[in-house]
């Protein structure tokens, strides 16, 4: 059965990015990235996908947009539903990697999510989702500051396994 997971690096109030950009730059916390969807599909929006600064390598790209995308390494899907299709085809992990629209797309099915919780603020027009952290078990996975920056690579795992209405 496949399990649809997100990650994403977050400032103290959810804050992702700002003018369709990265707001935090964190090593360590590129370095989870890298190792934790090396692997498995990726998923994410067209704008997401336009802020690449090229193909993740290891990584099927899964790119979710109104137009299609002219890049033969990438599939593309116009719709929710489309890419629900797809998935209910898999039978592994994959990972939502953002932005805002697309965590909000996924939340509610999400397994596992990894957030890396900076303790900081930064000017953002886009924030991560609010999700009911008492359906997930939070375990911490990673403490560590860089530059003067604290932050916490947090693991939550969904306690029940969600049934999907047919
Ligand atoms: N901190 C982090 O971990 C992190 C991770 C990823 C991204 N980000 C940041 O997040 C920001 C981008 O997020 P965003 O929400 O603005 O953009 P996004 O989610 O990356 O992409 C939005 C686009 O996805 C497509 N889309 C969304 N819903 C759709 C639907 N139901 N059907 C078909 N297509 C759909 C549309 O593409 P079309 O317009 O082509 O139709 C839409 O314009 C950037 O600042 C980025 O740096 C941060």
């Amino acid at each position: 059965m496949k399990s649809i997971n997100l990650i994403a690096a977050i400032g103290a109030n959810n804050e992702l990015g700002y003018q369709n950009d990265l707001i935090w730059h964190l090593k360590e916390d590129m370095k989870f990235f890298r190792s934790t969807t090396s692997g498995h599909p990726i998923i994410m929006g067209r704008k997401t996908f336009e802020s690449l600064p090229h193909l993740l390598p290891n990584r099927t790209h899964l790119v979710i947009s109104h137009q299609d995308i002219r890049n033969p390494e990438v599939k593309t899907f116009h719709s929710k539903e489309e890419i629900d299709a797809y998935l209910d085809k898999l039978d592994e992990e994959v990972f939502i990697i953002g932005g805002a629209s697309i965590y909000k797309m996924f939340i509610l099915e999400a397994m596992k999510i990894y957030l890396t919780e900076i303790k900081a603020n930064h000017q953002a027009d886009v924030y991560f989702p609010t999700f009911n952290k008492d359906e997930f078990d939070k375990k911490t996975l990673l403490e560590g500051e860089e530059k003067g920056t604290f932050y916490t690579i947090n693991q939550y795992t969904r306690r029940k396994t969600l049934c999907k209405e047919k």
